[in-house]
């Protein structure tokens, strides 16, 4: 049995998919436990990270278990899941963590739940990723309504890794310990602009999209006007225009534990086309 965190997430959805295919059994956790779209013989389980007590009764017979960073709860659902005899964890993380810097807000929150699923006891994954093709879908309302999509930090480089390549990763090192106790760096295979992601949707939707930079202000005003916490959006500046994370270089890594090259933004676009 397999506890999958987010299993609602853009990630867990993936990975709940990946683990059932794989003829596993899976406990899919949200808050609200949501069970629809779920695959056959997936149980839905309703908690919430930040309360473990919540959570515990779901650690009853699993043996890896999939974690969200960063709620309140993690290290005594650590605590829990090594008392449940839970084998294995793999975290979700992000390339920030290797930076250490634990006064940068993401890479804060990241390395802590680093360090949390390192002090567990279990066998421990972490999975480093760069920025998720997904984060797209937050240009889905401006392209429903125009041709012109303002995109934020336009002179960043970065290699988006499709999610579903975040789950193939993660399922494996959810089932054997070949991949157990270090970070995997994960990329995708390519290193884009904001534009060209424009370009390769407008392409796939039959649309002339253009893309507009956004200043560094209004971006700023866009993420506070979003809800972004200001220690965020601060560290989001700190990675992209103060340049202290670099997500431009592709890594073998997805296609080293998996066997196949990780999927482009083309192939995402062409899976997701309908949320556009
Ligand atoms: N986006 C990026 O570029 C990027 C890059 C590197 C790392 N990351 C990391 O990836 C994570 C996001 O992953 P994602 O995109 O797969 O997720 P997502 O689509 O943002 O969904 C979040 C998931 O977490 C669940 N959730 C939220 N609050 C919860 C709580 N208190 N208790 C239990 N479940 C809760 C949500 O379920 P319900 O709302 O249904 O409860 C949902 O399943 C972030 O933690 C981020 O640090 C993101």
């Amino acid at each position: 049995m397999f506890l999958v965190t987010g299993a609602t997430g853009n990630v867990g959805v993936e990975l709940v998919r990946a683990l059932a295919e794989s003829g596993e059994r899976v406990r899919a956790l949200s808050r609200a436990g949501r069970s629809e779209g779920l695959p056959a013989g997936v149980a839905a389980v309703a908690g919430d990270l930040d309360r473990p007590e919540s959570v515990r009764p779901a650690l009853d017979g699993v043996r890896g278990l999939f974690l969200m960073p960063g709620y309140g709860g993690q290290r005594q659902i650590l605590a829990e899941a090594r008392d449940a005899g839970v084998e294995r964890v793999v975290l979700l993380s992000g390339r920030s963590a290797g930076t250490g810097d634990r006064g940068n807000a993401v890479a804060g929150y990241l390395i802590d739940a680093e360090d949390a699923v390192r002090a567990s006891g279990l066998r421990w994954t972490s999975l480093r990723c760069t920025s998720f093709m997904s984060n797209a879908l937050r240009l889905a309302d401006q392209i429903r309504k125009g041709d012109t999509v303002r995109v934020p930090f336009p002179d960043v480089r970065t290699t988006d890794v499709d999610p579903y390549d975040i789950a193939q990763v993660a399922l494996r090192a959810l089932l054997s310990d070949d991949w157990a106790d270090r970070p995997l760096e994960l990329t995708g295979p390519e290193a884009l602009l904001p534009a060209d992601r424009v370009r390769i949707l407008g392409a796939a939707l039959g649309r002339d999209l253009r893309a507009v930079g956004l200043t560094p202000e209004e971006t700023r005003t866009e993420m506070e006007a979003s809800g972004m916490p200001k220690p965020y959006v601060d560290a989001f500046f700190s990675f992209f225009v103060d340049g202290t994370l670099d997500e431009s270089v592709v890594l073998p890594t997805v296609e080293q534990v998996t066997g196949r090259p990780p999927r482009t933004f083309a192939e995402w676009v062409g899976a997701h086309a309908d949320a556009f």
